[in-house]
């Protein structure tokens, strides 16, 4: 058990490490947040102080309790008092090297009881432990950007972990008011493999010109209720990150077909059209500019949103069958980690799976491409006469 008044360090104060010292530090934790680069420690600690400040403004937090949380984070330009800490998490550059370096550093450091953490989101647990020596002690605890907003936190034990040290860790990441869910350590975890087919296969109608970008966001948001569309979203993200998850998760899947990026999007990396950072994506964001309207056609748009969505189900089912996650962590990730507005699972339930089944099937006739083949587990399912949540009606 990890106690309250544990103290807790954080390396790396990036995006991520300075809201996961944020969130720590706001459950009255003491934190020490370190980073290789002093620049990059002010920089946190300006953004931190801007980010409270606003909270006060908004009348969300008292000064008092901004002043506690910013009084409880140590900005520490060396690791040395990592020796106090009962929990450490890195948040450094996704580069494995650094990450191995950093551990194989604090393991000096850190007392025989500290459990150490990865933030990483696509290098596996299991490459990261071998430059530990007690790596039954480590494992990968996800946070999802921002760390103060996000209730999703992915634990991941690998293989070396010790079953206890990922009960303690769960428990305590819950203490935190956030959502834990369980994934074993494969490429994307759990949101970022299920989550794959939101932008694949909108972007795969597109490339088939069965429909435009507006066209598959208006589809997506009016008929399946998601806060915004993949092409709105994918110019968020920014088009060089969101298509080297899908090149990285695709590479890591021995090229499933499944997973297989696009051209479309390939091309815009190259242009240099990332989305809302350089001014232009799917969409225009430069001063000025006005981008096409969506076709309205009810018709056009079920068919769209009923297939993006049948290939998500097809993929959260897979994440079940392979083990990955339970059917319920599966369901949360995916409302908590990206915001949709149902469990997949739950969903499919509600559509019923056999109808499920007739829309995957349809695509695999129709396309023949084994990036169309429905899951074994709905298949079972199906043949079963079985829900996902069997009691609940
Ligand atoms: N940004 C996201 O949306 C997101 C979401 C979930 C997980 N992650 C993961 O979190 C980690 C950090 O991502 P980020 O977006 O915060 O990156 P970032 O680039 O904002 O921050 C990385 C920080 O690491 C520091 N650093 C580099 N080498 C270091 C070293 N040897 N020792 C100490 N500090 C060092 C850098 O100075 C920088 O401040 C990555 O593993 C990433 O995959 C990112």
């Amino acid at each position: 058990m990890i106690t309250e008044d544990a103290k807790i360090g954080v390396v790396g104060a990036g995006t991520m490490g300075a809201g996961i010292a944020q969130v720590a530090s706001t459950q009255g934790h003491q934190v020490y947040l370190y980073d290789a680069y002093s620049e990059q420690l002010e920089k946190a600690e300006q953004g931190l102080v801007k980010i409270l400040n606003r909270q006060v403004e908004k009348e969300r937090m008292s000064q008092e309790e901004v002043d506690g949380i910013l009084s409880r984070i140590e900005f520490a330009d060396n690791i040395t008092m990592f020796g106090e800490c009962s929990f450490v998490i890195e948040a450094v550059i996704e580069d494995p090297d650094v990450k191995k370096d950093v551990f194989s550093r604090l393991e000096g450091i850190v007392s025989k009881d500290c459990i150490l953490a990865s933030n990483t989101s696509s290098l596996s647990i299991a490459s990261i432990s071998s430059a530990l020596k007690k790596p039954e002690r480590f494992l990968g605890v996800h946070f999802f950007n921002p760390a103060p907003l996000m209730k999703l936190v992915e634990v991941v034990p690998g293989i070396a972990t010790d079953p206890e040290i990922a009960d303690t860790t769960r428990d305590f990441i819950q203490s935190w008011d956030k959502i834990t869910v369980s994934g074993k350590d494969t490429p994307g975890f759990i949101v970022n493999r299920v989550a794959r087919p939101f932008y694949g296969e909108a972007l795969r109608i597109y490339e088939e010109g069965i429909a435009d970008a507006p066209t598959i966001d208006w589809a997506m948001k009016e008929i399946g209720d998601f806060r915004m569309g993949p092409f709105e979203l994918m110019d968020l993200i920014g088009h060089d990150v969101n298509y080297e998850v899908t090149s990285t998760v695709f590479k890591a899947f021995y090229y499933d077909p499944r997973f297989k990026p696009s051209f479309a999007q390939k091309r815009m990396v190259e242009a240099g059209w990332l989305g809302r950072k350089s001014g232009r994506g799917f969409y225009d964001y430069r001063n000025g500019s006005s981008n096409p309207e969506p076709t309205k056609d009810p018709e056009l748009g079920q068919k769209i949103f009923n297939r993006i969505l049948t290939m998500l189900i097809n993929e959260a089912c897979d994440a079940v069958f392979m083990g990955i996650a339970s059917i319920e962590d599966v369901d949360l990730a995916m409302q908590n980690g990206v915001n949709y507005p149902k469990g997949l699972l739950k969903w499919a339930d509600e559509i019923g799976l056999h109808e499920v089944l007739d829309r995957m099937t349809a695509l695999q006739v129709q396309y023949r491409e084994d990036r169309y083949r429905p899951n074994p587990l709905l298949k079972k399912m199906v043949s079963e006469g079985k829900n996902f949540y069997e009691n609940e009606e």
